[in-house]
C-alpha cells in the first residue's frame, strides 16, 4: 500500500555555504537530572538539532552523497532515492536544493504530519508513503522495489548498508567529542537506528583511547514508538550494523523514553525527540553505576512538533 504526495513545482537553491554548516554542534551538559549521581559523574548531551536540517542526519547525508557524487553514481540528471524514518529525508531534501538534483524520499505513512510538510513543501522532495504497519522495514523494502525497477534512474545512497554513514560519525562525531572534552570522556552512549551514529562515533572515541566504553540503546520492544531506533532482533538488521564494534547494549521501554523526553524539557529546559529520551535513559544507567566518569550521549533530533502533535506535552 502505497501513494505519492507530489512535490511543489517551485525550486530555489540554497546557498552553497550552508554545507560548510553541517556538524560543530555543541556538547550541552545535564545539571539537573544528573543531581542523584556521584559527584564526579558527569553527562553531557551532544546537540545535533543545532545541524542543519534539525538533526544528527546531516552528517552522513552529506558524506554518502559527496562519495555518490566523487564516484560518479549521482549526477546526470540522475534522482536521490531512499527510504528514511523522516530525518535523513530531510537532510537529503536540503542538500538536494543546495546542489541541484531530485530526491524521492520512501517514510512509513505514520511519519508526523510536520517532518513530511517540511520534506515535501519546504525543501521540494517527492514523497512516497509506505504501509505505517510495516514501519521503517517496510519503507526500506518499498524503496528497493521501485530501484530495481529502474536502476538507471536512481541514486540510492542506501543509509543502512553505506558504510560512508558510519564514517561520517567517525570523522565528525566522535572528533568533536574528543575536542569538546579535552579526551576526558569515558562512556559514550548512542540509540541505533541505521546504527551509524554508534559504530561511526565508537570507532572513532576508540581509535583516540581504547578505554572508552560503549553503549548500544535500543528499544526494548518489537513493537515500539520511539522513532528512529530499531529492534534489531526483529527487524532487517543493517549491513553497518556490528554488534563487536560496542561494549554493552541497554534496553529502553518506549514509555521510559517518552517520559524522560517531558523530564528533559521540565528538568534541563530542552525540547527534544522520543530516542534522545531513550538515550538518556541509557546514559542514566550507565551514570548510576559509576564513581566517576564522564559520559557522553547523542542527542539526535528535537522533534518538538512531534511531541505536541502526539500529545506528550501541554503547550
Ligand atoms: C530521531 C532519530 N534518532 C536516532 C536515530 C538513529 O541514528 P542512526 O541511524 O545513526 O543509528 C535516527 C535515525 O534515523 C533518528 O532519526
Amino acid at each position: 500500500m502505497h501513494y505519492i504526495m507530489e512535490a511543489p513545482p517551485q525550486v530555489t537553491r540554497f546557498d552553497k555555504s550552508v554545507l560548510r554548516k553541517i556538524g560543530h554542534t555543541p556538547l550541552i551538559k545535564l545539571e539537573s537530572i544528573t543531581r542523584h549521581l556521584a559527584k564526579d559523574v558527569e553527562i553531557y548531551a551532544k546537540a545535533e538539532w543545532h545541524n542543519v536540517g534539525g538533526s544528527v542526519k546531516a552528517r552522513p547525508a552529506l558524506r554518502m552523497i559527496q562519495e555518490g557524487i566523487r564516484e560518479g553514481k549521482l549526477g546526470r540528471g540522475k534522482i536521490l532515492l531512499d527510504s528514511t524514518s523522516g530525518n535523513t529525508g530531510v537532510a537529503y531534501a536540503i542538500i538536494g536544493r543546495i546542489l541541484g538534483f531530485k530526491v524521492q524520499l520512501v517514510i512509513p505513512a505514520n511519519v508526523c504530519k510536520e517532518r513530511k510538510g517540511i520534506m515535501a513543501s519546504a525543501y521540494n522532495a517527492e514523497l512516497i508513503l509506505s504501509d505505517p504497519l510495516e514501519s521503517s522495514d517496510g519503507a526500506i523494502k518499498l524503496a528497493q522495489e521501485i530501484y530495481r525497477k529502474n536502476p538507471d534512474k536512481f541514486f540510492m545512497p542506501d543509509q543502512y548498508n553505506n558504510p560512508y554513514n558510519w564514517m561520517a560519525h567517525r570523522d565528525t562525531t566522535a572528533k568533536e567529542i574528543w575536542e569538546q572534552t579535552g579526551g576526558r570522556i569515558t562512556h559514550f552512549v548512542a540509540g541505533i537506528g541505521t546504527s551509524g551514529t554508534l559504530m561511526g562515533t565508537t570507532r572513532g572515541l576508540k581509535s583516540f583511547n581504547p578505554n572508552i566504553l560503549s553503549y548500544a540503546v535500543e528499544p526494548a520492544e518489537a513493537l515500539h514508538g520511539l522513532e528512529g531506533l530499531k529492534h534489531m532482533e526483529t527487524s532487517i538488521v543493517p549491513g553497518i550494523y556490528d554488534p563487536s564494534v560496542f561494549d554493552e547494549k541497554i534496553s529502553i521501554p518506549t514509555e521510559d523514553g517518552y517520559n524522560m523526553v517531558m523530564r528533559i524539557e521540565k528538568e534541563e529546559g530542552i525540547i527534544v525527540g522520543q530516542s534522545s529520551g531513550a538515550a538518556l535513559c541509557g546514559a542514566l544507567q550507565v551514570a548510576e553505576k559509576i564513581e566517576k566518569g564522564i559520559i557522553i550521549t547523542v542527542f539526535p533530533d528535537s522533534c518538538a512538533e512531534c511531541n505536541i502533535a502526539h500529545g506528550d506535552f501541554s503547550i
